[in-house]
């Protein structure tokens, strides 16, 4: 193999003309003129057109007639200017191409089960691969080829590019490179842990780190002042299109240093990493309190691309005489709502009535939504009527609405169902009416989040509970107190999307202490759970604080890539199954036995025996979304993700049913009717005639030897 020689396809320009190269590559496309052959030679570095001419070199010619695509190939040719008019303006060696003077085929490939090829040899031609037309389980299935696709293989060679560039900004900023291990003990990051079974230590098993946040921790009571790690997380959570079971975080933690220095830090890296994909982000990076963001956006990760935010008129409608409204604010609720501005005409009464206010607020838990629209300069509605002049006058100002406007109301006895409501309204009714800016960017700050919040089984940290709070001076049997508290947290919102989040660190045996004792957490709990940490915390540990940017999310909305997956070389699909190498897989009793885990019983307390390997085989009594996936394929039914999760939900309920009535005793129940005597027949099976392997294809549509031809679904 001749590879000091090789130039890059992509490198090729008009300054090689005349000169002998020697490219290597994948076949592209292939075009036979009959009296020329042209093919597009593909490498990581771009395409360029080989033409194989039988006056040339008649050998290479039929050697070339037997290419097909993605075959490996090696070829020396000689570089030409294109004529005129048959340049390839897709192509940016497309005013080029090289004659072949030899050809050597280097591997073969099978038939292709997607279209790779993204550029047509003929300027104008549509051959291109759509990789959204081609179900996302075969194209992970076949991951190696869909990252064969040009359009792929940029967002891999993009996300080294802006893997650099933390690397060397940070740098600059003296922090330190760290790995922290994979094998470790629960990360107190709120999800379920993947689990690993220890050989050695029988019975007992290892977390994988859900992030490196206890370790980063105890680096900065190691000293190492300033650290940093483009670190891979594991997390068993429900799964969400900006979500993986695995992913990458860029994390870093610093010591002696308070919040400014990392909202300066990771704005500046932000920045420089946006910068890499052409995106300039507005700075400084506004920021907003947590309250102020579920009050007036109706989420802690508001989308600040658009308007749409909240107004309270629970003051303006005190008094109203719209029984519906009074009778909320008398229990304590509240009204509020926001202003579409001029959008009256694209929303209908119907659409707003019929639509929004019986059946899209409902699903996203509203008692009812009211919708307005101001009309020659007064309000227009089903419910208008019960509103005085000036109710509608003081409705008008506070949500400074004017003609062609359309207002939403949501009212509650609950603050938190009506901001919950809004906001999803909100989101719907901007993405509907094309309210979002495609090529905006909205970076903020939110901060100030309360440190504790209240659920059914008592108080929980909404961070984790090493988050240092705002003051130290509580009473960790003060509820109300702990309640108000807030903590020293951050996370970095752009568009609508959490990219990062991180907090200043308790560095205080005492106030970590009083922490605990706010959560109720026992000494024993404490002393599994984190004992190794807290030992470390009373040996002197610097203040420190730190943050972890979803890495996967920055470089998809960098790259504005459609999801996650895109951005991961080699991700999970929707239901954490990897369909290339699919796992997770079953496993060897030997293997299980070795690790002392055959025999154990099962969590439904029947003892595990050695696994099936039928792909129906999942926790029992359960319906995957792979496997109503795989029933939607053989049926040859395309489902949307919806679809599927409802089909699963039930399908699940079903199987639910079928079990209880297993539990009912129907022995001494006597059939009702019965076709048959109740009597078992049996039947000798004869052998019989069973005719000639051609009788029995004669019907068959497609024919090869002794073989019929089926559909390509039974195959797979
Ligand atoms: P947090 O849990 O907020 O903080 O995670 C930080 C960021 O990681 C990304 N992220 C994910 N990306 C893809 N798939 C997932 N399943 C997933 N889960 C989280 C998000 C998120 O903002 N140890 C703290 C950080 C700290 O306090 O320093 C932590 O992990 O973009």
């Amino acid at each position: 193999m001749n590879w000091r020689q090789r130039i890059y396809c992509g490198d090729l320009t008009p300054s090689h003309v005349d000169k002998e190269v020697l490219l290597m590559g994948w076949v592209d496309a292939i075009r036979d003129h009959g009296s020329l052959l042209f093919i597009h030679l593909r490498d990581v570095r771009g395409l360029v057109q080989v033409v194989f001419n039988p006056a040339l070199n008649a050998k290479i010619y039929e050697s070339a007639s037997s290419l097909k695509e993605e075959y490996v190939v090696q070829v020396r040719g000689k570089v030409a200017l294109r004529e005129m008019g048959t340049e390839n303006p897709n192509l940016r060696t497309g005013s080029i191409e090289v004659f072949a003077l030899d050809l050597e085929i280097l591997s073969l490939s099978r038939v292709l089960p997607f279209k790779i090829s993204e550029k047509a040899i003929v300027f104008g031609e549509d051959i291109l691969a759509n990789p959204e037309k081609v179900d996302e389980d075969l194209r992970l299935q076949y991951r190696y080829l869909d990252l064969r696709r040009p359009s792929a293989q940029e967002f891999f060679l993009k996300r080294y590019e802006i893997m650099k560039c933390i690397r060397q900004y940070l740098d600059e900023l003296h922090f330190t490179e760290v790995e922290t291990p994979f094998l470790t003990r629960s990360t107190p990051e709120g999800a379920r842990d993947y689990l690993v079974p220890s050989r050695i230590h029988r019975g007992k098993f290892y977390s994988l780190p859900q992030s490196p946040q206890l370790f980063k921790q105890l680096l900065m009571m190691s000293g190492m002042d300033r650290y940093f790690q483009i670190a891979r997380c594991f997390r068993d959570e429900d799964l969400r299109p900006n979500r993986q079971p695995e992913f990458t975080q860029l994390d870093l933690e610093a010591s002696f240093i308070d919040e400014e220095f990392i909202y300066e830090v990771v704005e500046e890296l932000t920045a420089r990493m946006f910068a890499t994909g052409g995106i300039d982000l507005p700075r400084p990076f506004p920021r907003m309190a947590y309250e102020e963001a579920m009050e007036r956006y109706g989420s802690d990760r508001p989308d600040l691309r658009f308007g749409l935010a909240f107004e309270d008129l629970t003051d303006d409608l005190r008094s109203t005489g719209y029984s519906v409204f009074r009778q909320i604010i008398e229990g304590g609720g509240v009204i509020k709502g926001f202003c579409i501005k001029g959008m009256a005409s694209a929303l209908s009464k119907n659409l707003l009535q019929n639509e929004y206010a019986m059946k899209i607020a409902p699903s996203f838990g509203a008692g009812g939504m009211t919708w307005m629209k101001v009309l020659n300069g007064g309000l227009e509605s089903n419910i208008v009527q019960f509103f005085t002049a000036h109710e509608q006058e003081a409705l008008k100002n506070r949500l400074r609405a004017g003609d062609g406007d359309v207002l939403i109301l949501v009212a509650d006895l609950s603050r938190d169902s009506v901001n919950k409501v809004l906001g999803s309204l909100r989101l719907h009714m901007a993405e509907r009416l094309g309210l979002i800016p495609e090529d905006r960017y909205c970076p903020v700050w939110i901060t100030d989040f309360p440190l504790f919040e209240l659920k059914e089984e008592g108080l929980s940290s909404q961070h984790h509970p090493f988050t240092m709070p705002d003051r130290t001076d509580f009473s960790p049997a003060d509820q109300e107190t702990l309640l108000e508290l807030k903590s020293r947290a951050y996370d970095l919102v752009i568009n609508g999307e959490e990219l990062g989040g991180g907090s200043i660190r308790i560095h205080r045996m005492d106030i970590q202490k009083k922490i605990f004792l706010a959560l109720r957490l026992s000494e024993e709990e404490l002393e599994s759970k984190f004992g190794f940490f807290l030992k470390a915390l009373q040996y002197g540990a610097p203040p420190h604080g730190g943050l972890a940017l979803g890495l996967d999310r920055v470089v998809a909305m960098i790259l504005k890539a459609s999801s996650i997956r895109e951005v991961i070389a080699f991700p999970k699909n929707r239901s954490a199954y990897c369909p290339l190498s699919q796992a997770p897989s079953f496993v060897s009793d030997s293997q299980l036995r070795e690790l002392g885990l055959s025999g154990a019983p099962a969590e439904d307390g029947s003892v595990r025996t050695t696994a099936s390997h039928t792909p129906w085989a999942g926790r029992p009594g359960e319906i995957s979304l792979d496997h109503v996936r795989h029933i939607a394929k053989l049926a040859r039914l395309t489902l949307t993700h919806e679809e599927a999760l409802s089909y699963q939900k039930d399908l699940n309920a079903i199987l639910q049913y079928v079990e209880t009535l297993q539990e009912v005793n129907t022995e001494s129940v006597k059939p009702m009717s019965h076709v048959l005597p109740l009597t078992n027949a049996w039947r000798e099976d004869e052998p019989g005639e069973c005719g000639t392997s051609k009788s029995l294809l004669d019907n068959a549509p497609m024919r090869e030897g002794n073989y019929f031809k089926v559909p390509k679904i039974i195959e797979t």
